[in-house]
């Protein structure tokens, strides 16, 4: 199952059009979490005490973990994020927040290390941004997550930039990025 995971938020979103273009050379059937319609929320000390217990108690089929099961059985991760304030839009960090649970999508060995538990092969992180890219607080840090925590050893960046600068078309900058990804992949 490939997963897509939407953190887009406008409706004309460049981002969304480009991942779109990834997902049907990826096979076009995939699963979609659009991020801003599944009410997620911070976690709260109540949801931290709750989600303790289940997983003290090995309870990874409860409801609260739905999200976390879906990301650690998914075969091809695809995120797609713009490049907000040097990062991504808040939701994909509560995202993470939700589905990064001990137990299913990472344990610590005795030593402490972190040992990955996910099943994906692959995970895609698609951005745009409106000037030039930087990718410390965006692509490094999923990747860094993906890599040294969940266990998805294989991460790819596809972005496209200076959508918003003056003197740079978009459209033509968008459009060679999907000609791209429909020749090569
Ligand atoms: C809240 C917000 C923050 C942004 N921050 C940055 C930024 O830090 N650097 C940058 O180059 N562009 C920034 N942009 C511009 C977006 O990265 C750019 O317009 C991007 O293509 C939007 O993607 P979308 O078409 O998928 O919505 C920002 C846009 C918004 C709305």
């Amino acid at each position: 199952m490939v997963l897509y995971i939407n953190a887009c938020v406008r409706k004309e979103s460049r981002t969304n059009r480009i991942a779109e273009c990834l997902l049907e050379k990826l096979g076009g059937e995939y699963e979609e979490v659009k991020l801003l319609e599944r009410g997620l929320e911070p976690l709260s000390e109540e949801m931290l005490i709750k989600r303790t217990q289940l997983i003290e108690k090995g309870l990874f089929s409860n409801p609260m973990f739905d999200l976390a099961r879906q990301f650690q059985q998914a075969e091809q991760i695809v995120i797609a994020a713009p490049f907000w304030d040097l990062s991504f839009p808040s939701i994909l960090k509560i995202y993470m927040e939700n589905i990064y649970v001990t137990g299913l999508v990472s344990e610590y060995g005795a030593d402490g290390t972190p040992h990955g538990l996910c099943r994906a092969e692959k995970l895609y992180y698609v951005t745009t941004a409106g000037g030039a890219y930087v990718s410390d607080f965006s692509y490094d840090y999923i990747r860094s997550l993906a890599c040294d925590y969940f266990g998805i050893r294989k991460t790819e960046l596809i972005k496209a930039e200076m959508l918003d600068v003056v003197g740079y078309d978009a459209e033509t900058i968008v459009e060679q990025l999907v000609s791209l990804l429909q020749r090569e992949f």
